[in-house]
């Protein structure tokens, strides 16, 4: 079996000023010095991208944009492209975040264009995909889910989406403090590894790493982790929080 290195990630949305974002980002640098053997990624307001990047120097925590807008350049108002995410240096783009799609109408349409502009740019892409809990209830999580991966990597291959995570965040786990079972998260993330193996073989779907969010927490992060589909997490809230994201980091110890 393919060894996949558990990689979490932290979302801040749209929290903290630069001042703020600066000391989080330093504080957990203190904090993860010796968190070896995980992927650790921060994602902060664009604003504070500069800043925050100076700071990460030298660590293992990596920087990440929250979005991107898939044209190189242009005239696109209030976008950011994967060239600029970059230029500020990040290593990853989330994509299709629901907040996104429930918001700024965000589609499986436009989903496709942003990881190919990302992966394009070498930015890799952390695909978010999920279903809302009246779609858990209607059993249509699975029909759900297939058509947000067919869709959003529509005309992908292989060789191209080696880089991308797919992150399984179901919207009634969101800011909820309702978090997936781990064996609804196992379910789903089985699932979803056999729907990559079906479009793009079985060397990548071992491959890939598939995050868990939706409340992650210090006390449920051991358990997700635990399950052998569940290759790390994508942090909201308990982020935000240096010590806490730490202890999150530290799952193993
Ligand atoms: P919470 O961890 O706050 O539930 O947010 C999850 C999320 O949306 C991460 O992208």
């Amino acid at each position: 079996m393919t060894e996949r290195r558990p990689f979490i990630a932290g979302n801040w949305k749209m929290f903290k000023t630069i001042r703020e974002a600066v000391e989080t980002a330093g504080a957990l640098v203190g904090h993860v010095s010796d968190a070896a053997g995980v992927d650790i990624m921060i994602a902060p307001n664009f604003t504070a991208l500069a800043a925050v990047r100076e700071v990460l120097q030298g660590s293992a925590v990596m920087l990440g944009g929250q979005n991107l807008h898939w044209a190189p350049e242009g005239a696109f108002t209030g976008e950011t492209s994967a060239g600029m995410l970059q230029d500020a240096g990040c290593r990853y783009v989330i994509v299709g975040h629901s907040e996104r799609r429930q918001y700024f109408g965000e589609t499986d349409e436009t989903v496709n264009k942003k990881i190919r502009a990302a992966l394009e740019c070498g930015l890799a892409p952390i695909l978010c995909v999920g279903e809302t809990e009246k779609e858990r209830e209607a059993k249509k999580t699975f029909s759900v889910l297939d058509k947000q991966i067919q869709n959003g990597l529509k005309d992908l291959r292989s060789a191209d989406v080696g880089p991308m995570v797919i992150a399984y965040e179901p919207v009634w786990a969101i800011g909820t403090g309702k978090t997936a079972s781990r064996e609804q998260a196992q379910e789903v993330h089985r699932f979803l590894r056999s729907l990559m193996e079906s479009i793009f073989g079985n060397d990548l779907a071992s491959a890939i790493r598939i995050q868990y969010g939706g409340s992650v927490k210090p006390n449920n992060i051991k358990a997700l982790m635990e399950m052998p589909d569940v290759d790390g997490a994508l942090v909201g809230g308990a982020s935000l929080d240096a010590a806490t994201f730490s202890q999150i980091l530290h799952f193993q110890s």
